[in-house]
């Protein structure tokens, strides 16, 4: 009989007493042992490697996003189109995920709710982090973080940076856009405002995308990362309504009818309203 094959003989490395592995590495002991389900449910373990692997993917959007906005600052548009492309394959990623976790019936889910308690992904500081780094910026999203110092300061730093769509438009007055001053020069904490000369501005790079090429392809850029966010936002819905129907959130809020005023969250109405009269 033929023995067994043994890559060993190939060369695989084997004798790890004094050398780093793969799993130490990847420090797969912290992440294997953070999936602490609190209740006998079998469903609860789906619930919480959701969780974690979306937050997961949250980390490097996040670290893509803050990369590619410092790109756009300093116009160096071609990396920031590389790394905004990879956000949204994280974003396409984040919205496949949802087809795992639909199967999880009602049924399923009832067994462990109540060992949630109050915690709900409302409480996710990296996604308000998402948020706030693409423009949506309402303070009032803080509130549940007062208890941790060290992230509301994390928030509030990200508030005090302009935001991608600001450096977007900063860099478009930069190529010679009409962009108005009170825009460039606007208090970066406050939320965006509809404003008509932003949407002049892009009107012009529409018109005419030969002449403005690479600002043509960072408009498109922004409304792809708003087209798959809104996808996620609108796959959630779907999933809550299908899971707890019209029952409150776990995070105090009305649920379903909280996620769906959600969804009329614009990022950058500008290049949405302009589509209308081009
Ligand atoms: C069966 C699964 C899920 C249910 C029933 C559910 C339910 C809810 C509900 C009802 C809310 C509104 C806030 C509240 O009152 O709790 C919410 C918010 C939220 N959930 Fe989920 N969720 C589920 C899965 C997920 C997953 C997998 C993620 C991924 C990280 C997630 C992330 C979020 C985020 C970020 C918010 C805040 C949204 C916002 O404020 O715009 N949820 N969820």
């Amino acid at each position: 009989m033929a023995e067994p094959y043994d890559p060993v003989r190939e060369g695989a490395e084997t004798a790890f007493e004094h050398a780093m592995s793969y799993g130490d590495y990847l420090a797969l002991d912290a992440i294997l042992s953070a999936q602490q389900p609190l209740s006998a449910a079998h469903d609860e373990m789906l619930f919480i490697i959701q969780h974690q692997t979306s937050e997961l993917w949250m980390k490097l959007m996040l670290h893509e996003l803050s990369a590619a906005r410092a790109a756009i600052a300093s116009d160096r548009l071609a990396p920031a189109f590389k790394m905004l492309a990879r956000v949204a394959r994280i974003m396409e990623q984040l919205n496949s995920a949802w087809d795992v976790l639909r199967t999880m019936t009602p049924s399923d889910y009832t067994r462990f709710r109540a060992a949630l308690g109050q915690s709900s992904g409302f409480q996710s500081w990296q996604y308000r982090l998402v948020e706030y780094a693409a423009g949506n910026r309402n303070p009032a999203m803080l509130k549940p973080h007062a208890h941790r110092t060290e992230i509301v300061a994390l928030l509030e730093a990200e508030l005090a940076r302009p935001s991608l769509y600001d450096e977007a438009l900063r860099a478009a007055h930069r190529g010679g856009l009409p962009v108005p001053g009170d825009v460039t020069e606007r208090d970066v904490r406050q939320p965006w405002q509809f404003n008509t000369g932003v949407e002049s501005a892009w009107r012009i790079v529409y018109a005419d995308p030969e002449a403005h090429w690479a600002l043509y392809d960072l408009a498109e850029k922004l409304v792809d990362f708003e087209d798959y966010f809104r996808r996620w936002r609108f796959n959630h819905v779907t999933t809550v309504e299908r899971v707890i129907g019209l029952k409150r959130g776990t995070g105090g809020t009305g649920g379903v009818p909280y996620l769906r005023r959600m969804l009329e969250v614009e990022l950058f109405p500008e290049l949405w309203r302009l589509r209308t009269t081009l």
